[in-house]
């Protein structure tokens, strides 16, 4: 049988390609990553690591960030399909128009959205530190495209004068409060770990409340042994691995991304042989879309 294991570090070793992986990946995928994590540190690793090729195993939004913060080396994408229907619900034209009837308003957009979206944008930001770059921006009139419920998070939480796109993600938007109070009822000792991309109302109920990272360090450090797992399934990987004397319990086994567990060892195995699908973008968007990723690192380094 052929061993993708082994063919996949020796052409990694050959091309000098680092493997990115986002939580969400398929476990096989993430093991072989020599990176994995959640947008924020992924998008910090693309931009400072010091490798010929990136092999972002993850969606289209995340391989443009790559290639965004670091234009010089090689981006791929395993598989070209792999987008996100969140970061699509965001369009230029939409965008464009809405910023024509509303100048005195801040674009504040979500690392999910294309590159296209980010150089319209005065500033990025990821789950990780949406709360700390928004405070800067805590006066100003805002829109944040294009997660209305991780922005109905931030603007119930800052109480801000904030416009919110209409889009959402698929998976977390399917978690409803029904579901949430039964697996509540049969695991009542469970603490309940609620990402923000999930409906406010949810979010409400949750025990913690953060990132993919920061719901992984919060399960580390926590003396509790049982978690409901408020977010895509594929963390779950990392929480066993991490806490192996705990217990993860998925809310509804049907909530995974589709889109995050199209790359197997296979698309990641002729991805480095074959170096496609390769991630190009403009310099007329790459520069302004690098300037909203530029502040955004600013201010979370600033307050890190
Ligand atoms: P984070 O990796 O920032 O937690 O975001 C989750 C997500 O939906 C990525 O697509
Ligand atoms: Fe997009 Fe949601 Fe999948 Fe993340 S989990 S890639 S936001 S569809």
């Amino acid at each position: 049988m052929f061993d993708y294991i082994k063919e996949i570090a020796k052409l990694k070793k050959e091309k000098n390609a680092v493997i990115l992986a986002h939580f969400y990946q398929r476990p096989e995928i993430q093991d072989i990553a020599d990176y994995t994590g959640d947008s924020l540190y992924l998008s910090k690793v693309a931009r400072d690591i010091d490798a010929e090729m990136i092999v972002f195993c993850g969606v289209h939004f995340m391989a443009e960030t790559a290639k965004i913060l670091s234009p010089d080396k090689l981006v791929i994408l395993p598989r070209e399909d792999a987008g996100c229907p969140m970061a699509d619900m965001a369009t230029a034209t939409k965008l464009k128009e809405y910023k024509k009837n509303n100048s005195d308003t801040k674009i504040v957009s979500y690392v999910n959205t294309t590159a296209e979206i980010k150089a319209l944008s005065d500033v990025c930001v990821t789950s990780s530190n949406a709360e700390t770059v928004i405070k800067e921006f805590k006066d100003e009139k805002l829109m944040y495209v294009p997660d209305q419920n991780l922005g109905s998070y931030l603007k119930d939480k800052f109480d801000l004068r904030m416009d919110l796109w209409p889009g959402f993600c698929y998976v977390h938007n399917r978690f409803n409060l029904e579901d949430i109070e039964a697996m509540k009822h049969k695991y009542p000792k469970a603490k309940f770990l609620a990402h923000p991309e999930m409906k406010l109302e949810i979010v409400k109920q949750a025990d913690y409340v953060g990132s993919t990272k920061a719901l992984l360090e919060y399960t580390k450090q926590s003396d509790d042994k049982q978690f409901l797992v408020g977010t895509e399934v594929g963390i779950i990987h990392q929480m066993r691995l991490a806490s192996p004397d705990k217990e993860f319990i998925e809310i509804n086994q049907d909530f995974y991304c589709r889109n995050m567990k199209k790359t197997r060892l296979e698309d990641l195995y002729n991805a480095l042989l074959n170096e496609e699908t390769k991630i190009t973008i403009p310099d007329e968007i790459l520069e302004p879309a690098r300037k909203s990723l530029d502040i955004m690192f600013e201010i979370t380094e600033k307050n890190a």
